[in-house]
């Protein structure tokens, strides 16, 4: 999946984002920034922040700064940070897989039905690695292949359908941890048969030299 063609499907998508996927997925998205803890001060990146869906539930006292690849999701972000007046945060356009900030400026990443879009999601798991301090929270919002054999098959089944309106369902957690060295801490579902989990991980930057 190539970074122009996931711009265009999420400018055509920024339309009925807020009321399809969004929609689904702000539950999820607010019990996952709860357990960030984002202390008085703390910056956060909250990368392919897309419509920012996830602005309402980001503590005041806190920095948020989004970025995003579609130019249209990045428009109803700034529609939200202008109109319910969000002055701790400010989005921009950029790409996951070339972060452009120093090492070690976050002190919380957000990755938020992301990883499965990019077209290297090992490369953006070392981008966020890099950017997060040490010891910083990497929480992780996606859907992973099933470790059930059938629902494996369907999902692999499924992956060309899904690759066109934007994300691929045959991305594996196991896959991402080998190949990152990413430590989880714990890791949710909303309920007991959900097919989105929430992974949340702690910064270690040796992972870096081993990956
Ligand atoms: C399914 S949406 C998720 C949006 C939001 N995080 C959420 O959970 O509702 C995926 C987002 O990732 C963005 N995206 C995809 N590839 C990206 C990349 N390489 N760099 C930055 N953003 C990217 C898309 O533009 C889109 O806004």
């Amino acid at each position: 999946m190539k970074e122009a063609s996931t711009r265009k499907i999420y400018d055509i998508q920024s339309i009925v984002y807020d009321y399809t996927f969004g929609k689904l997925v702000k539950k999820r998205i607010r019990l996952a920034i709860e357990h960030m803890k984002i202390q008085p001060g703390d910056v956060v990146l909250d990368i392919g922040i897309g419509t920012g869906g996830a602005l309402p539930f980001y503590p005041k006292h806190g920095k948020v700064i989004g970025v995003d690849l579609s130019s249209g999701m990045l428009r109803e972000a700034k529609k939200k940070i202008e109109e319910e007046s969000y002055d701790h945060a400010t989005v921009f356009q950029g790409n996951a897989l070339e972060l452009p900030f120093e090492d070690s400026s976050f002190d919380h990443i957000f990755i938020s039905h992301v990883i499965s879009v990019v077209s290297q999601p090992e490369l953006l798991i070392r981008e966020a690695q890099r950017v997060a301090k040490e010891g910083a929270r990497i929480v992780i919002l996606n859907h992973f292949l099933s470790t059930n054999r059938f629902i494996a098959m369907f999902e692999k089944w499924a992956n060309p359908l899904c690759q066109k309106i934007g994300w691929r369902s045959d991305l594996a957690l196991a896959d991402i941890v080998a190949k990152t060295q990413i430590e989880i801490d714990y890791r949710y579902k909303l309920r007991s048969v959900d097919i989105w989990e929430t992974v949340v991980t702690t910064n270690n930057k040796s992972a870096l030299a081993v990956a």
